[in-house]
């Protein structure tokens, strides 16, 4: 039965690898046309007499010149063939969604659902956590529609919706899984915008020249509109998507926040490349972005032994091993006890008080500056035992 299961792990494992890289693969070639097309589109120069084009740009990339005309509107004959950007989004949103079906909900007890946060059966985790997807999507794309023509107040009520959404997915998932949520929700808002404006905004134009009619510009401007939201929303994603290797963010007590912030300074970020593509170096946007993000450092540093106490009397070593091999070895060693686990994650074992020493950092970081590790609690780590360790890092 053992062998059975660390088999299934195995193959479990490929999936994970060839999603994971799929999913990679995918976002950047979004990512960067979004990006290219943003920047090119901030580089254009009007053409004198040509009162149909919205502008001009040359550029020069992998040895060679290119000159590239935008349309104001529409051409005046459909070209053929006519290249479509479409795919690289879906992927991106296919393959991501695999990836939390791979990674989230089928280990939906110990990635997912964290009882100590909220008690919730792995079905209602999982339900919950694809509800989000759906709301996100429902609430942006009527925000936009209410207050598409004042932007100041769609970017303030969007951040509303994304502290809340960030809020709320803490109060229902294990931490890890909370920022992945919020990214998701933000990821599916982006291919929404593709699935649901800017692709039908491109038919639309399509179908009026097929038909002789005058293509309305109105449609030109809605999918432009949400093609820059899109860029917009890409740092704050991509941070979200990158979170899990940071536990002093997302198991921070006050991780929603935390996330909140570093989404408007990914978002403040881009604003700067955006300007600096239409010639204006604001550097003031970079520098207090950069202040920003050192100031978050230092408000969310550990501070003595972290979250928990570590004033007391130093623990004797033997208690301390006697903790982590009770919370941590069930899965951190060469022959996991944890079912489900087939070999030690990330071949972190804590089986030799050699191991546990060498690795205190490590330990310090998941367990005691924050509580990331056991995830989800699942081995029933208690404070008392968090702050026992934390008057052994105390003396070392
Ligand atoms: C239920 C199984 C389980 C238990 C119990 C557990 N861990 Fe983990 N641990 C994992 C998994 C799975 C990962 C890999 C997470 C990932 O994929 O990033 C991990 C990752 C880690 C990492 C690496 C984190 C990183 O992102 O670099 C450390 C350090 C760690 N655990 C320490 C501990 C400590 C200390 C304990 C006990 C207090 C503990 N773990 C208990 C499953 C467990």
């Amino acid at each position: 039965m053992a062998s059975l299961l660390a088999f299934a792990d195995y193959w479990w494992s490929w999936a994970d690898l060839l999603v994971r890289w799929l999913h990679v693969i995918a976002g950047i070639a979004w990512i960067g046309a979004s990006f290219y097309f943003i920047a090119l589109d901030n580089h254009l120069k009007p053409r004198a007499g040509a009162d149909e084009l919205a502008g001009e740009a040359w550029e020069i990339h992998g040895g060679g010149f290119y000159r590239v005309e935008k349309y104001r509107v529409a051409p005046r004959a459909l070209p053929e063939p006519l290249y479509w950007f479409k795919w690289e989004a879906y992927t991106t949103w296919l393959s991501g969604f695999a990836l939390l079906i791979v990674v989230y909900y089928a280990h939906a007890s110990t990635f997912l659902v964290d009882r100590t946060v909220a008690d919730l059966s792995t079905h209602e985790a999982i339900a919950l956590s694809i509800a989000g997807l759906v709301v996100a999507w429902l609430v942006y794309d009527g925000l936009c529609r209410v207050l598409g023509r004042v932007p100041l107040a769609l970017a303030a009520a969007l951040l509303g919706f994304i502290a809340l959404a960030a809020w709320g997915a803490g109060r229902l998932f294990a931490a890890r899984a909370a920022y992945i949520e919020v990214g998701a929700m933000i990821g599916t808002m982006m291919v929404g915008n593709v699935f649901f404006v800017i692709i039908p905004a491109h038919w639309e134009l399509i179908r009026a020249k097929q038909q002789g009619r005058e293509p309305d510009a109105r449609w030109n401007a809605r999918a432009k509109l949400r093609s820059v939201h899109n860029n917009y929303l890409t740092l704050p994603v991509v941070f979200a998507m990158l979170s899990n290797h940071f536990a002093f963010t997302y198991a921070h007590t006050h991780a929603w926040l935390i996330l909140v912030v570093l989404m408007v300074l990914g978002a403040w970020t881009r604003h700067y490349f955006n300007l600096r593509h239409r010639g204006r170096n604001a550097w003031w946007i970079l520098v207090t972005a950069a202040a920003g993000v050192v100031a978050l450092a230092v408000l969310i540093r550990p501070g003595g032994g972290g979250n928990v106490a570590a004033s007391g009397p130093p623990p004797s070593f033997a208690q301390v091993q006697a903790i982590v091999q009770q919370r941590c070895s069930p899965c951190h060693s060469m022959h996991p006890s944890q079912p489900g686990y087939s070999a030690p994650p990330l071949d972190i074992r804590f089986d030799t008080g050699t191991e546990i020493e060498q690795q205190a950092g490590l330990i310090a970081q998941m367990a005691v500056h924050t509580d990331a590790m056991p995830p989800g609690n699942v081995t029933n780590m208690t404070p008392a035992e968090r702050s026992t360790l934390a008057r052994w890092l105390a003396t070392r």
